[in-house]
């Protein structure tokens, strides 16, 4: 055949033949039907992945001839003749090849969803030229999307593939484990395709179910006849409504605080709420057109933005919240207003932030199976006990009776925090008896998932003649949508970290939240604070323009060191090392001044710019118990098993638990295997949020071991210095030797099992935010080079330099690629991303940064331990992304004068404010 021929006697479908990973397959497809959905659906390539189903993502990126083309773009029918290739033949079946390998030695799988995609085109680029330059693989790769990496350790590894002289597979370390750059553990699976996501490993009888989400941001809602409905269309086997929830119909990430309904009763709050969903066979659930549903709306003004939430006589959101007020934070210490007063130098100002998606490539997926009177959920997630305790409350059911099986994860940050499939699958799985799939479309995603809190702040900041901050003043207001979500956790931790990682004596801070017709804000990579940062670093800038220091110096003047008091009166005993921070970035700082210097002086338009932001961020939860417990298996054939239930989410715990446990038990990496995160089989290990894996569950993962090497030794009779080696079957102690085959096997089939738990020493605070809300912070300064083109009002970063205390780097490879990539999302921040609902529902209206966006980072790890801490180390899921945004809008500032108080710092904002500017002087 020399094209597809249509067989007439298949429901129109069309014949083709395809070399497709090697084999010849002789197949019928559908006349529209997508490639990737023949890959992915019919023949099990599950390494293709699906981010948005049109083109902007390139997660399904596969080479076809040699060529890189995206699956979802190409119809099945024009692959005849062709010969393609995913991820699943890139390596043979004993090893990886030369560039996955190169991957692998780089880190550069995170959470692993871009990477087939990301392979795919550098397989291309290298099968076209050798020795490619950085701006080419830039451009090789430019139409692949990756929220997690920040893209430098990717490109690094395809420069680096480039030789072919580069082919060595990374080891795993034997000894001094803490600290290696040990390969990711969940690496190889992760580059061959291996690894099952959410929309992966669904079973073939499950049916399927989409939410109809409702066009209106404020509406009355009313349903047609539904039975008549289900029973007009074929294959549809159930509309399920609030009706249909067996327990609670709400959820939320309080205990108190349950206000989101898993379908909306009666009236809906923002558009993109469920209000019923569809669940019948695949194909005829696909078919469907979701506006014929029998679902009449009558829309009512939406309360949009917090001026109209706050505003006299406003419609109530939801109607027991008088004023729309969600809640209040509040931190007070000294007299901030009078301190104010008396200062030598008072800045002012006020800063708008919009909401930001948390884009990850992966969207939300997962299925669920009722198996006899439990219930069981595989999802992608970053909180399986979470999960737990909302399945079993929206089902009616005992926690012990549900199960929460994470799959991998293609990424979070936060937004895998809150619910998603997780309560309509478990609904639908419950009362058809059924298991039940759901994965949303990337504008499904979008429209119903939490963002990014937009904040309206203002702030005013005080220092002495010298430069010593004498007092912070800061009202933040949050919109927090429709719904609680962590609205509360933004409101709480903002005004802790309001007046930055500086010694201040007087400051008042509140944090107030208030409901909107808008999706609910939640969690995002930061919880407010990156939102906050934006304002006092703008106000230490002004500050230190007016008593006439270098901006880096101002800073280094009021870093909070050890011994120093914060505003919440926690005295900081230990690991603080923020002027540590800023001293290695002197160089750095002042070669960058010199260079925007020499060339502003020969450029009228394009002008260049540096800027320095800092941070601090209290690690886990504020002010409230946050404990991660951890178990070590012993089996008597000396096998270690790490339970490890912290959620992998790309940041790295499936890797640096067990190094702690090699560490501590002085055995090679490579005698640990690993079990979990599942809620049948490990333990809660809390939350894969607020930086507090490494600190919380690292610190109980070294607890669980040292409990293992305590019940060796008493078995051994030995004191407790006494030391332990593991030599196969047989652990020797001082003179004695335990034969590991001869000790009792426990009921979970171990001769021995040790258990750890850790829980911060934080305290509540007051009602002045008085008290102790983390026991440890991570420290960052980072430092900016941009160019702005004045006459465009374009910016491009050319350069970060990220200085961070992260108290011990366990693995510095993830340390390194948690900040890159945080950075990237903070530039994001900084300079494009702006969620509007109902205009960037999809990924080419929503714009993230792409390969090309991302300037060379040079990352420098400071390190000060942490004395509570697993060998000192803290965490830096957020840090890397807080500083980033404050210092390129400081960079704009002094590369052309333009102060942008309203994110993101898009041309137009940035030309009006050089405009405004240049009228001013
Ligand atoms: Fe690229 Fe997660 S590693 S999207």
């Amino acid at each position: 055949m020399s094209v597809a021929e249509q067989d007439a006697e298949d429901d129109g479908r069309l014949a083709i033949s395809a070399m497709i990973n090697g084999q010849r397959r002789n197949i019928r497809v559908r006349p529209q039907q997508r490639l990737s959905s023949l890959l992915r659906d019919e023949l099990g390539i599950t390494g293709v992945k699906v981010g948005c189903d049109a083109g902007d993502c390139g997660a399904c990126t596969i080479l076809v001839d040699g060529d890189q083309v995206c699956a979802c773009l190409m119809p099945a029918a024009q692959a005849h003749d062709k010969m393609i290739v995913s991820v699943e033949r890139m390596a043979t079946e004993v090893s990886l090849n030369r560039i996955q390998t190169a991957f692998h030695r780089h880190g550069a799988a995170q959470c692993g969803i871009c990477i087939p995609g990301m392979l795919s085109a550098a397989t291309h680029l290298l099968g076209r030229i050798q020795q490619p330059t950085e701006h080419q693989v830039l451009d090789a790769i430019g139409g692949v999307l990756c929220r997690c990496t920040g893209y430098r350790k990717i490109v690094a590894a395809i420069l680096d593939a480039a030789d072919p002289m580069n082919v060595a597979m990374p080891v795993l370390p034997e000894t001094e484990v803490v600290g290696a750059r040990a390969p990711r553990l969940d690496g190889i699976a992760k580059l061959t395709g291996q690894a099952m996501y959410g929309a992966d490993d669904i079973p073939a009888d499950a049916l399927w179910l989409r939410a109809v989400r409702s066009p209106h941001a404020r509406a009355k809602l009313r349903f047609g006849d539904l039975d008549a409905f289900v029973a007009d269309h074929p294959g549809i086997v159930a509309v399920l409504t609030a009706a249909d929830v067996p327990g609670h119909n709400g959820f939320g990430i309080y205990p108190h605080i349950k206000d989101q309904p898993v379908f909306a009763n009666g009236h809906v709050r923002f558009r993109g709420e469920a209000v019923c969903a569809v669940v019948g066979e695949r194909a005829a659930v696909e078919a469907l057109r979701l506006e014929d549903v029998p679902v009449s709306y009558e829309p009512e003004d939406p309360v949009i933005g917090v001026a109209a939430a706050r505003a006299e006589g406003a419609a109530l959101v939801q109607a027991d919240k008088p004023g729309n007020h969600l809640i209040t934070g509040r931190v007070v210490s000294g007299d901030a207003a009078r301190a104010l007063e008396t200062c030598a130098h008072v800045a002012e100002g006020h800063v708008s932030t919009a909401f930001v998606e948390h884009a990850y490539i992966e969207p939300e997926a997962g299925w669920a199976q009722r198996v006899g009177d439990r219930m069981e959920v595989h999802v992608t997630t970053q909180t399986p006990y979470m999960d737990l305790d909302e399945v079993a409350l929206v089902l009616g059911l005992d926690k012990a009776d549900v199960r929460i099986v994470p799959t991998a994860c293609g990424g979070g940050f936060g937004g895998k925090l809150d619910q998603s499939v997780q309560p309509v699958l478990a609904v639908a799985a419950w009362t058809l008896r059924r298991p039940v799939a759901c994965v949303y479309t990337r504008p499904e995603s979008l429209a119903a998932s939490t963002k990014r809190h937009p904040a309206e702040i203002d702030a005013r900041f005080g220092c002495d003649k010298d430069g010593k901050l004498v007092a912070a003043e800061m009202i933040a207001r949050f919109d927090t949508g429709a719904y609680a979500s962590w609205g509360p956790t933004v409101a709480g931790r903002v005004p802790v970290h309001a007046s930055g990682p500086y010694a201040v004596p007087n400051v008042f801070a509140l944090g107030e939240a208030y409901f909107t017709n808008q999706m609910p804000a939640g969690a995002f990579r930061g919880f407010g604070v990156p939102q906050a940062a934006v304002a006092h670093e703008a106000l230490l800038d002004d500050l230190a323009d007016k008593v006439g220091l270098d901006r880096l110096e101002f800073r280094h003047r009021n870093a909070l060191r050890v011994g120093d008091i914060t505003p919440t009166g926690q005295e900081l005993k230990a690991s603080a090392g923020l002027a540590r921070c800023l001293e290695v970035l002197r160089a750095p700082w002042k070669a960058a001044l010199g260079d925007c210097e020499r060339h502003n002086a020969s450029d009228d338009v394009v002008k260049h710019g540096v800027g320095i932001g800092c941070m601090w961020y209290g690690i886990g939860n504020t002010g409230m118990s946050n404990p991660s417990i951890m178990r070590v298996g012993l089996g008597r054939d000396g096998r270690l098993t790490l339970f490890n239930g912290a959620a992998e989410v790309g940041q790295g715990s499936w890797t640096i638990m067990p190094q702690i446990v090699a560490e501590t038990l002085g055995v090679p990496l490579a005698t640990i295997d690993q079990v979990g995160p599942d809620t049948d089989r490990t333990a809660d290990a809390g939350k894969t949020s607020a930086s507090r894996q490494t600190y919380v569950s690292g610190t109980a993962t070294e607890l669980a071991a040292q409990d293992l090497l305590a019940q060796l030794r008493r078995l051994a009779n030995a004191g407790a210095d006494a030391e332990v080696v593991f030599d196969g079957a047989t652990v020797r102690i001082g003179p004695a030797e335990i034969e590991l085959a001869r000790l009792p096997v426990r009921d979970d089939g171990f001769a021995l099992r040790g258990e750890g738990t850790f829980d911060p020493p934080a305290t509540a605070l007051d009602e002045d935010g008085q008290g102790t809300p983390y026991a440890t912070y991570a420290f960052a300064a980072q430092i900016a080079v941009v160019e702005v083109d004045t006459e465009l009002g374009t910016t491009r970063v050319r350069k970060i330099v990220a200085a961070h205390d992260v108290g011990r780097a366990i693995n510095p490879t993830l340390v390194e690629g948690q900040i890159e990539g945080g950075i990237a999302q903070g530039l994001g921040l900084a300079l494009m991303e702006e969620y509007l609902p109902g205009r960037t529902e999809n990924l080419h209206d929503y714009l993230i940064p792409t390969a090309g966006d991302v300037p060379e980072i040079e990352c420098i790890l400071v390190e000060d331990p942490e004395p509570t801490a697993a060998y000192g180390a803290k965490g830096v899921g957020e840090p890397g992304l807080v500083p980033t945004a404050p210092a390129i809008l400081g960079a704009i500032r002094h590369a052309c004068g333009a102060s942008i108080r309203q994110l993101p710092a898009t041309p137009d904002r940035v030309r009006a404010a050089i405009l405004q500017q240049r009228g001013a002087s």
